[in-house]
């Protein structure tokens, strides 16, 4: 018989990578307490000063390229055993599918990808060893921009991330504020029947029906698993 797997949905935010090392936004000394994010992370920035924009996605690739997956995120793709497993993830670094994990929407972009500016079909990936960019920085005859949801523009990846979510059998939110729309009301489309659970050492208010367990990504996700 062939046994369908129940569908598993996270829904991760930075706190997946704290314990890889890569600094979260809200946290004491988050990312957003040392640059202002309308300068470094907005559309009207990048049109005032690329440059910077820019600077700043250079030094947050070079951060990424020192980190490593966390156990948090190992045991996530794990699960892929076991369950039909999506990961939504507002996180732009790729320590996802570094763990392991096959199927994986990323709500506001990524970090090792570039655009054209004059075609955002034509996305390139960055190798390390050449992840800097600059505005002068030519890739197949374009120049580039961060492939990256700034603030002020749209999440093109929202729907089907909808779709995903009302379709859960299990939805896990591990690591985030919620305070970033819309993927923050991306918990407000799961069935009245699905299953749901809060993986932070720090939780912001959820509705009730929701199982918080109040740690970190990997001690918290082992909790999660006894608890399936
Ligand atoms: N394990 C799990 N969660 C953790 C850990 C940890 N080790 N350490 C911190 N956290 C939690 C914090 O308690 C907080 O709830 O991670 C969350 C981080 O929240 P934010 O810094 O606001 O990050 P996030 O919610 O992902 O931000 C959403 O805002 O700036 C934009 O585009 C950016 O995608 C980002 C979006």
């Amino acid at each position: 018989m062939d046994t369908k797997k129940k569908k598993l949905v996270f829904l991760t935010g930075a706190g997946m990578s704290a314990e890889s090392g890569i600094r979260t936004f809200r946290d004491s000394n988050g990312l957003w307490e040392n640059y202002p994010v309308m300068d470094v992370a907005s559309a009207d920035g990048f049109a005032r000063n690329p440059k910077l924009v820019h600077q700043f996605y250079n030094m947050r690739r070079a951060d990424l390229l020192k980190a490593e997956p966390n156990e948090g995120h190992r045991l996530v793709a794990q699960l892929e055993k076991d369950y039909d497993v999506y990961v939504i993830t507002q996180n732009v670094d790729n320590l996802h599918e570094r763990a392991g994990s096959s199927k994986i929407i990323h709500l506001h972009g990524e970090l090792m990808k570039v655009r054209a500016l004059d075609d955002e079909s034509k996305v390139y990936e960055l190798k390390a060893g050449a992840i800097e960019t600059t505005p002068e920085t030519i890739i197949d005859g374009h120049h580039v921009r961060p492939h990256i949801v700034f603030f002020q523009e749209a999440v093109p990846m929202i729907e089907p991330a909808i779709e995903i979510v009302q379709q859960a059998d299990i939805i896990v939110v591990i690591g985030t504020s919620l305070v970033v729309y819309p993927a923050a009301s991306l918990l407000n489309f799961a069935s009245p029947t699905a299953q749901l659970f809060y993986i932070d050492p720090n939780p912001a208010i959820v509705p009730s029906r929701v199982t918080v367990i109040k740690k970190g990504a990997s001690e918290g996700m082992k909790e999660l698993i006894e608890r399936l």
